[in-house]
């Protein structure tokens, strides 16, 4: 190796070299992603941000480099000086953007050795995705990852150009604050200087947000990272990035009209795919009613049925006894799916079954009728009836949940969402946004006895509702809205309240006590005291559009370097014990628990 500090420096990109720099002497810089070694000839694929480039070395061109080529290994990063030539007729790889040309190397340097690495993406093999995150430096070179990356940041940048245009300011809020409510648990972190108090880390800029709109900024944007302690899931980690946006002066639709422009130009500007504008909206109600729950998959039908008129009458007791105590009978039509034999119906009960319905009714309609366990205590008319209602036709499958409308619509929803992935309904090549609106203000918490928020305690109540917060909160709608893609949340939002007074029903509604509200945001209470403009904003869930934009299925997949579904990072081993001096200076003893 020459001497460290210099190095032979590239001056094309691997990934780059086409038909038109055949002749062109280039040096490459680049990791070593396979190599063959033919005999007399050794064939190195280069690897650098922008693809690869295959590169020959022969002895008789110079024997130095092939001396090199024959003792490298993977991973290897190295220089390479060559010409670029057309492969030889036969040869050309069309696999490759760059399979027209290969490079025949002149000199060579080894830049840095590399131990074989734990894992190989080059020959597309899946590897555990644990060992992948322990080695994310070498998990985030391969095509994909590196394609992830690339459109992340596109879309950050698309994001920016878009609402700086339409006069959006950024603004950074603080990392280190006071507990926002979100929902979820804090992350704390404790103050050296004033011992015994915490910080809170924002679950969401949120009361920032607010602030910055009494402070006059008009137009806010962040692209601000959120951290929250809470269940992890495959679209959820415990620090994401949301597009966070507040406007003043302005109602729902001005808020619904940025959010939907700016997903258009994100999806155009990244990835080429048009969104019809505007989204399709619909109201909470009507979301529940027909697909059984707030994010719905539109890129396919079978909606659900309300037979309960029917299903009332029948002699059947699973149905009409459900129905007199005020329950449901709803159920889908899958469509050509009356050829499910017993065994995959059986399962299809059991899936049900696991989500919290207590049973599934299926029913096979066939020329000659319906085909079903329970058909023999249903009228001819009834079924008649009943399949009418489903719109079935011969060859159709009917599948059919009786209970309260929280577990109807939970169970359709599972089931609905699981007979579209058996009968591969789901596009991936198709965006279906819509915006969900009229969210209900409130809702009951069983386990606590007390109405909860179902967005945060600031959205503002629909006006038409506002008399209903006293008597019959539950009743009461928001106006609030999320906008959905493919039955993923990857926005959610409301019209503020900015009026003392009710902001104050509302926190009586909640059971915030004025010495709790005056504790947990008094400051943001003072400020709408002194002059508040109308507001309201969204925030787009950032690693959630990406993650579609990317075709991936978890967020962690477009995330540098994510936590494990247990908040950890593998790779550095976070989070870990903090020394004993640490924990002295911040004042902290630990009790902990006995280990397992
Ligand atoms: P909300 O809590 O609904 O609203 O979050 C907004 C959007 O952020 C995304 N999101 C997440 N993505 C990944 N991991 C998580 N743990 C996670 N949590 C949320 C979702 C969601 O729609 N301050 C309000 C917004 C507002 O009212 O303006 C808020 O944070 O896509
Ligand atoms: P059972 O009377 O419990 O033997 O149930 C008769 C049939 O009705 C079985 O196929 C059950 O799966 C189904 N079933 C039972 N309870 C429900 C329910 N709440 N909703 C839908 N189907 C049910």
């Amino acid at each position: 190796m020459s001497e460290a500090g210099s190095f032979m420096k590239r001056t094309a990109h691997c990934g780059e070299l086409r038909e038109e720099n055949i002749g062109d002497e280039v040096i490459l810089n680049g990791w070593i992603n396979r190599r063959r070694d033919h005999g007399g000839l050794i064939f190195i694929d280069l690897r650098d941000r922008a693809g690869i480039v295959q590169v020959v070395f022969d002895p008789e061109i110079s024997s130095e480099a092939h001396q090199l080529a024959a003792n490298v290994r993977p991973e290897f990063v190295i220089a390479v000086q060559g010409k670029v030539r057309h492969r030889p007729e036969g040869t050309e790889n069309p696999q490759l953007p760059t399979g027209d040309v290969d490079v025949v190397a002149e000199v060579a340097e080894v830049l840095n050795p590399a131990r074989t690495p734990p894992f190989s993406f080059v020959d597309e093999t899946e590897t555990e995705e644990l060992v992948r995150l322990k080695y994310r430096y070498i998990d985030l070179r391969s095509p994909r990852m590196q394609r992830n990356l690339r459109i992340r940041h596109e879309a950050a940048q698309a994001t920016r150009v878009f609402l700086n245009a339409e006069g959006f300011w950024e603004v950074e809020t603080p990392i280190l604050f006071k507990a926002t409510p979100e929902g979820a648990r804090d992350y704390l972190v404790p103050s050296r200087v004033s011992p015994g108090n915490f910080y809170a880390l924002p679950q969401s800029p949120q009361i920032l947000k607010q602030l910055l709109m009494v402070s006059g900024v008009e137009k806010y944007y962040q692209l601000a990272r959120c951290l929250r302690d809470e269940d992890l899931r495959a679209d959820r980690q415990p620090e994401h990035t949301q597009i966070d946006i507040e406007m003043s002066f302005v109602e729902q639709d001005d808020v619904l009209d940025v959010c939907e422009r700016l997903f258009a130009h994100i999806f155009r500007e990244t990835v080429d795919i048009e969104l019809a504008l505007p989204f399709p909206r619909m109201t909470y109600t009507e979301a529940m009613a027909r697909y059984g729950t707030d994010k719905p998959d539109t890129r396919f039908g079978m909606e659900l049925t309300d037979i309960s008129d029917i299903a009332g009458q029948v002699e059947f007791r699973v149905f009409s006894d459900t129905v007199s105590k005020g329950g449901q009978v709803k159920g889908i039509n899958a469509c050509g799916c009356g050829d499910y034999p017993r065994a995959q119906l059986d399962q299809l009960t059991d899936f049900a079954k696991d989500h919290k319905a207590q049973g599934l009714v299926w029913m096979r309609v066939t020329a000659d009728g319906i085909d079903s366990p329970v058909a023999k205590f249903f009228g001819m008319e009834e079924l008649r009836q009943i399949t009418e209602s489903f719109a079935a036709q011969p060859g159709d499958l009917l599948l059919i949940v009786a209970d309260e409308p929280k577990i109807v619509a939970e169970s359709l929803d599972w089931l609905r969402r699981e007979m579209a992935r058996r009968e591969n309904l789901l596009d991936d090549t198709v965006f279906n946004p819509l915006f969900i609106t009229e969210f209900p203000l409130v809702v009951w918490n069983e386990d606590e006895d007390r109405w909860e928020a179902e967005h945060h305690p600031f959205c503002m109540p629909h006006p038409d509702d506002i008399d209903l917060l006293a008597s019959d909160p539950g009743q009461v709608r928001a106006q609030s809205y999320d906008a959905v893609i493919n039955g993923i949340e990857v926005a959610s939002g409301s019209i503020r309240v900015h009026r003392r007074d009710i902001q104050q029903q509302i926190f009586e509604v909640l059971g915030i006590t004025p010495e709790e509200a005056e504790q947990r945001f008094g400051f943001l209470l003072r400020a709408f005291e002194y002059g508040t403009p109308p507001h309201g904003g969204i925030a787009p869930g950032f690693d959630r559009l990406v993650m579609m934009m990317c075709g991936e299925s978890s967020i962690r997949d477009v995330i540098a370097f994510p936590k494990t579904q247990r908040a950890q990072d593998l790779m550095s081993g976070a989070p870990s014990p903090a020394s004993p001096e640490a924990l002295r200076d911040l004042h902290i003893k630990l009790d902990l628990p006995p280990t397992e």
